[in-house]
């Protein structure tokens, strides 16, 4: 199984999967404006594109990129793009989070949602990370656990405003979630292989935090 998302499955995501996180993009959006952090912010794993577009409609003078690996998801992302007459704020590319193309010390912040699970070498992610954050700069990377308990699963969803948007009854995603592609179990991010990478990773400022059906890793190049 590659580790991107090709065509057909990827038109499959962008209708019934992406487009129901847009809530939950625009809070992350809504944090980086909080943090009042602009510059340049790629998005790892972009997929569909929707977080660099929301990011874009709340932070006016961000450079954003978003970059994925299934180049049918990089035409998907630029089509949405134009969709929503952001095109020219947001430049789409394919690339893999191993090898961004991106320059050193170049990148303010890094984004990244449900993307980690996907990659079979994490290490080599956080490495080029690494280098092309700027010093200061941050990544914040979200992905599933799927080790989430039926009740935290509900929660998610009720606090990130997705009830109306599911394109399944509740009671059925509960029930589906552990047998989804949505992430790892829980430890693999702490002591598991994620966990290991980012131990032996170049990053010293770290945190690996569980939030209800999902983990948020923070990582600070200093
Ligand atoms: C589950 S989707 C998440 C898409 C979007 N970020 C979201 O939250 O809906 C994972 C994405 O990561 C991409 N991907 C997988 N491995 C990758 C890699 N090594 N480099 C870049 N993108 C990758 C896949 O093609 C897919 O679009």
């Amino acid at each position: 199984m590659p580790e991107g998302i090709p065509w057909p499955f990827s038109r499959f995501y962008d209708r019934y999967v992406n487009r129901v996180f847009v809530k939950w993009f625009r809070l992350i959006a809504a944090d980086v404006k909080a943090r009042q952090i602009s510059g340049i912010i790629v998005d790892i794993g972009t997929g569909p594109g929707r977080l660099p577009l929301e990011v874009a409609k709340q932070v006016g003078d961000a450079g954003l990129f978003g970059i994925d690996i299934s180049e049918d998801m990089v035409k998907i992302a630029q089509r949405n793009a134009e969709r929503e007459g952001l095109a020219d704020r947001v430049r789409y590319r394919v690339g893999s989070a191993y090898d961004t193309g991106l320059g050193d010390n170049s990148v303010d912040l890094i984004l990244s949602t449900g993307t980690i699970h996907h990659l079979r070498t994490p290490g080599l992610a956080f490495d080029e990370f690494h280098r092309i954050l700027r010093i200061g700069g941050e990544a914040w990377l979200y992905d599933g656990r799927r080790d989430a308990t039926k009740a935290e699963f509900e929660a998610t969803v009720h606090k990130l405003g997705m009830e109306g948007d599911l394109p399944l009854p509740i009671w059925l995603l509960k029930s589906m979630w552990p047998h989804m592609h949505v992430g790892l179990k829980t430890e693999a991010y702490i002591s598991g292989n994620v966990g290991r990478a980012l131990s032996a990773s170049p990053f010293k400022d770290y945190d690996v935090r569980k939030e209800g059906a999902y983990v948020t890793i923070m990582l600070r190049k200093t």
